[in-house]
């Protein structure tokens, strides 16, 4: 259980509480007994209830559908130090995308070549601090970024990532990130140039990805890029074949599709025994459905609308044309746990507790 307000940074041991239940004790019934307690200690405050039960769940589920494919979570996605901790103990590697990201997973005690720092376009500070760190292994995909790369961290272990989406991903990355395939040739001409280190292919095809042979398609068109690395004299080691894995069961496409797909292109493009590692950076997958979001609703607000000027369409022949709304208000808002959905265009669906 932690507090929604200071999601983005806390201290577990002064936030947190961590409960150990019965198996058969469902998150409802720790938010039903939390809500409790906290009227008692006169706190209306939003929280979260975690089911760490469930982290460990979906790891075991990734470990059976996608056997050869190393997870590094994605922390961007929920930097909890419990998540963390518990993926750390599991064996995850760690995707951060930024200096906070890597110190937060340094600190939970994993070692930095679990690392791989997957921003693209890194702050030249930021390159610093990994290099300090150690935290080598990095995505590009452009020539700044190279030379960037060539004057603070000359020795890193980079991975050019390639743009391969699925253009009906929620959320696309299409402008932003990944070089066209028939790009890369050039770019790894100017790493060789460099002297600099590149160890293989990343690509994300788009995060909640609705077209599971969008990752089929991703991973022959690395299969192209490392051809062309081997043509220039790069000996390519590693494939990150990136996120966009569904946080719950309930999306239009399944984690078992999406790992058929992936399964069948890996064994048609990089063969067991290939002498290539294969990571992914899942972040929804791990994070989404094992976090529960409790508001308080702290006030309400009776409104009769006008309906005509709603729009055309909602006007009903021979009525008044007035309807009653109820508006709650409740103690979380958009720039915090609501921010990513009303980017996604989500429906908010709440569950009233009784
Ligand atoms: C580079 C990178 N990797 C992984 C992720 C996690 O994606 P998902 O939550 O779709 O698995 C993101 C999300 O923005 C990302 O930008």
């Amino acid at each position: 259980i932690y507090t929604a307000r200071s999601k983005l940074r806390m201290n577990i041991l002064d936030e947190s509480i961590v409960q150990v239940v019965a198996e058969n004790v469902k998150p409802r019934d720790i938010i039903a007994k939390t809500v409790v307690k906290m009227k008692v200690e006169k706190n209306d405050d939003a929280f979260y209830v975690m089911d760490i039960g469930e982290v460990v769940r979906r790891f075991e589920e990734w470990q059976s559908l996608l056997p050869r494919v190393h997870p590094f979570y994605a922390v961007k996605c929920n930097s909890h130090p419990v998540i963390l901790t518990v993926l750390g103990a599991l064996g995850s590697g760690f995707d951060c995308a930024s200096k906070s990201e890597i110190e937060d997973v340094l600190n939970i005690g994993v070692p930095a070549s679990r690392i791989i720092y997957a921003n693209p376009c890194k702050s030249k500070t930021h390159l610093q601090f990994a290099a300090v760190k150690k935290a080598g292994l990095m995505t590009f995909d452009d020539e700044y970024e190279l030379h960037k790369i060539k004057e603070v961290y000359p020795d890193a272990k980079l991975v050019i990532r390639i743009k391969a989406d699925d253009p009906s991903a929620l959320v696309n990355f299409r402008i932003k990130f990944g070089c066209d395939v028939k790009h890369a040739r050039h770019l790894l001409q100017v790493a060789k140039q460099l002297s600099l280190n590149v160890v293989g292919v990343s690509f994300h095809v788009g995060c909640l990805c609705r077209d599971a042979t969008a990752y089929a398609t991703a991973i022959g068109l690395s299969r192209l890029v490392f051809n062309y690395a081997a043509d220039i004299g790069f000996n390519f080691t590693l494939l990150d074949i990136g996120g966009g894995y569904p946080g719950d069961g309930k999306k239009p496409i399944t984690i078992q599709c999406i790992a058929e797909q992936i399964n069948q292109a890996l064994s048609e493009h990089f063969p067991d025994g290939c002498g290539v590692t294969v990571i992914s950076e899942p972040g929804r997958y791990f994070a989404w459905s094992t976090c529960t979001l409790c508001v308080n609703v702290i006030g309400k607000r009776v409104k009769e609308i006008d309906m005509k000027s709603v729009g055309e369409g909602t006007l009903k022949e021979n009525t008044d044309c007035m309807e009653v709304s109820h508006m709650y208000y409740c103690n979380e808002s958009r720039y915090l746990s609501f921010g990513i959905l009303l980017t996604l265009q989500s429906k908010i669906v709440p569950i009233l507790l009784k």
